[in-house]
């Protein structure tokens, strides 16, 4: 079933990658948690006038990194290599649907709305990861980061509805739903965590 709204459930094409390729698959998840982690203290150093910002995102950018170090002990249990960092292609194409050069408010929604969908995108494949990986230890370690990044969803939500107006953000969430699902078309094509 959608998880938190997504329209495209992520396709089984993807799962038989991930099969083939684990290493490649961790290894972007762990640079996906690196780059939640950057992405929560950019969001502190944009706007430092809002309070919940500041403090909801210093402490978000230090789980993350958690986040990063446990997966990186698991590549290592695994016994596999943590693979240079590369671009995210579709986190970058997600990028396209922030709004610049507009006013300040437009621009909090939609950062704070591009990192509740990344959340939730990756809350989506952890949870596919858990139905799938024969490792029970390795499952249970993703089906406690799927709970994670729900919470994360929520917070970013909160966030933006606490410093927007709540039908502005509902309004602008749904138009971000259905541009995610057009985005995910071209995907489910590589073991990457976000492949
Ligand atoms: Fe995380
Ligand atoms: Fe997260």
């Amino acid at each position: 079933m959608a998880v938190l709204g997504l329209k495209l459930p992520t396709e089984r094409r993807w799962v038989e990658l991930v099969k083939k390729d684990l290493e490649t698959t961790m290894s972007t998840h762990a640079w996906a948690e690196q780059k939640a982690a950057s992405y929560a203290i950019s969001l502190i150093v944009r706007f430092p006038q809002y309070d919940a910002i500041v403090e909801t995102m210093s402490a978000l950018a230090i789980e993350e990194m958690g986040h990063f170090r446990q997966v990186y002990q698991w590549i290592k249990k695994k016994g596999f290599t943590l693979k240079p960092v590369a671009k995210d292609d579709y986190v970058n194409d997600l990028w396209n649907f922030v709004r610049k050069g507009g006013s300040q408010e437009d621009y909090l929604m939609d950062r704070l709305l591009l990192g509740a969908m990344i959340e939730a995108r990756s809350c989506e494949r952890f949870k596919v990861l858990t139905q799938y990986i024969h490792d029970e230890e390795l499952a249970k370690f993703y089906r406690d980061l799927m709970a994670s990044e729900a919470r994360h969803y929520t917070t970013f939500i909160k966030l933006a509805k606490q410093y927007l107006p709540a039908e502005e953000v509902d309004k602008r969430w749904k138009a971000f739903l259905d541009f995610e699902a057009e985005v995910m078309k071209h995907y489910n094509k590589s073991a990457e965590i976000h492949g």
